[in-house]
């Protein structure tokens, strides 16, 4: 399915809207989110939740939006920050010069080009601006955080352009108050802000945006340990920085210096692991290992967990090698101490970072769920992540049959997510709920009367079976359930 069609479907069905339509000029980037796409995204945290934190015994917080200053001084984010952007001299368009490159010539612009190397490339690609055809140059840079005063004196502060500056400063804290060792994994869900200078594509690139991040705090001599050889014979797929694809255990990784180290192979394994539980196919996940000039200006080796989508790989996760980047910086600028104990060493702990865009992989499981052959369209998606887990349906509308159905509707919406549908044929009954990717259908027919039976009918096989009204409880929930969290890893 394009992205316009997901788009479309997503706004048919209530997954999501655009804020404020109302109001013609509402900025881009932002997005609500209608009944069925808080119920997917709500899913899609409790899955990430069991597959990744529960599973790794991860700690998880939830900080605040607004940080002062001083925290953003210390990450870098009030210097680093930034995009480049361009501003047609004529018409007063802004532009990112990278983006308008990239689709002029087809190809990835790197990251770290001065003002003026955008201005030279520009030309040299004959971009000029979209509205008015002018010829574009002064390529400038734009902090992208927003701006926040606190109470009447205004006081400089910032909504987090990551979530993950909470779990930094909170670490010394947590650290102690939890009786930490390391490793230890601190997790967040939560809101993000980013001024995008031109955002387009909806649920891809958002000004507030939600993420499920985690940081690993670990000592850097460690990193090898074998409590990490568990993961090593999983296979990965790689786009390394030359543009070559290979597919490698994540020993073969190691031995390459593809990962760092086994900690980050671990890692960079228990996120895979997350797509797969969440039905993305194994052939269409990747990781593009970043080159130096591509990375954030925190990260020493960086991996975009990429996802094949109709109009191509999409960026999902980043999982950045921080180094102590974080807590160095704090530290410094706080004047408080981050080092910890371990196992009688005083270790400045390094990071390893997971940043997962909860929206994007919204978007990415319907977009990769959508299948159905001919005018059938059906959202495929594991049954522990749909929206609506069951559909109950009156045969006809006559004859008792809407009265016990409603009965078995009000009983099975105390403990799923229950929609009761009466409105046109069956079979159109069937195709909405397909659609709308409810994995199961509950019809009350002639013989429920009689016999207390109903059909359970499957949304991906759409086989009918007889089932006793006595056993549809405990059916649904075995459709519907979790996988069970594995084991945690060695040596926790
Ligand atoms: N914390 C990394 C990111 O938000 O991209």
């Amino acid at each position: 399915m394009s992205f316009d069609e997901i788009v479309r479907l997503g706004q048919q069905r209530g997954f999501f809207f655009k804020t404020a339509e109302s109001y013609p000029n509402t900025p881009a980037g932002f997005l609500d989110y209608g009944p069925q796409g808080v119920a997917l995204k709500n899913r899609v945290v409790e899955l990430w939740r069991r597959s990744v934190v529960k599973r790794d015994g991860m700690l998880e917080i939830d900080g605040a939006e607004i940080l002062p200053r001083a925290v953003f001084e210390a990450s870098g984010h009030l210097e680093s920050f930034t995009d480049p952007f361009v501003k047609c001299a004529k018409c007063g368009s802004v532009f990112r010069p990278d983006k308008l490159i990239e689709e002029k010539t087809g190809e990835a612009v790197p990251e770290k080009l001065t003002d003026s190397e955008y201005d030279q490339l520009m030309e040299r690609s004959g971009v000029k601006c979209l509205r008015c055809g002018s010829r574009l140059f002064g390529t400038s840079r734009f902090n992208m955080m927003f701006k926040v005063g606190i109470g009447p004196s205004q006081e400089e502060a910032y909504l987090r352009p990551e979530t993950c500056q909470s779990i930094f400063v909170d670490f010394p804290l947590l650290f102690k108050t939890q009786r930490a060792k390391l490793p230890v994994g601190v997790a967040q869900v939560g809101r993000s802000f980013r001024n995008e200078i031109a955002p387009r594509q909806a649920l891809i690139r958002l000004r507030e945006l939600n993420q499920a991040e985690v940081e690993v705090f670990f000592n850097p001599k460690r990193a090898d340990d074998d409590r990490f050889d568990g993961a090593l014979g999983k296979s990965l797929a790689f786009r390394l920085p030359d543009g070559t694809d290979a597919r490698m255990t994540l020993a073969e990784a190691r031995e390459k210096g593809v990962v760092p180290s086994k900690l980050a192979g671990h890692y960079l394994a228990l996120i895979a692991g997350f797509y797969e539980e969440a039905g993305i196919r194994e052939d269409s996940v990747r990781f593009r290992v970043l080159a130096e000039e591509d990375r954030a200006f925190y990260s020493k080796a960086a991996y975009d967990l990429e996802v094949k989508l109709s109009w191509g790989w999409v960026e999902l996760v980043a999982c950045n090698y921080r180094g102590d980047y974080d807590l160095g910086g704090h530290a410094r600028v706080s004047g408080s101490n981050f080092t910890v104990d371990d196992e009688g060493e005083k270790v400045l702990p390094h990071v390893f970072e997971l940043s997962l865009g909860i929206d994007r992989s919204v978007f990415a499981l319907m977009e990769s769920s959508m299948g159905g052959e001919g005018e059938r369209r059906v959202m495929a998606l594991r049954p522990y992540l749909s929206p609506t887990q069951v559909c109950v349906f009156p045969l006809v509308n006559k004859d008792g049959l809407q009265e016990a159905a409603k009965g078995i509707f009000e009983e099975l919406r105390e403990s799923f997510d229950a929609f009761y549908d009466e409105s046109g044929g069956i079979g159109r009954r069937y195709a909405r709920a397909d659609e709308a990717g409810v994995p199961a259908c509950v019809t009350v027919d002639y013989d429920t009367l009689k016999d207390g039976t109903v059909t359970l009918r499957d949304r991906d096989t759409r086989a009918q079976e007889r089932v006793s009204v006595a056993v549809l409880k405990g059916r649904l929930a075995s459709i519907t359930s979790y996988p069970p969290i594995g084991k945690r890893k060695p040596g926790r």
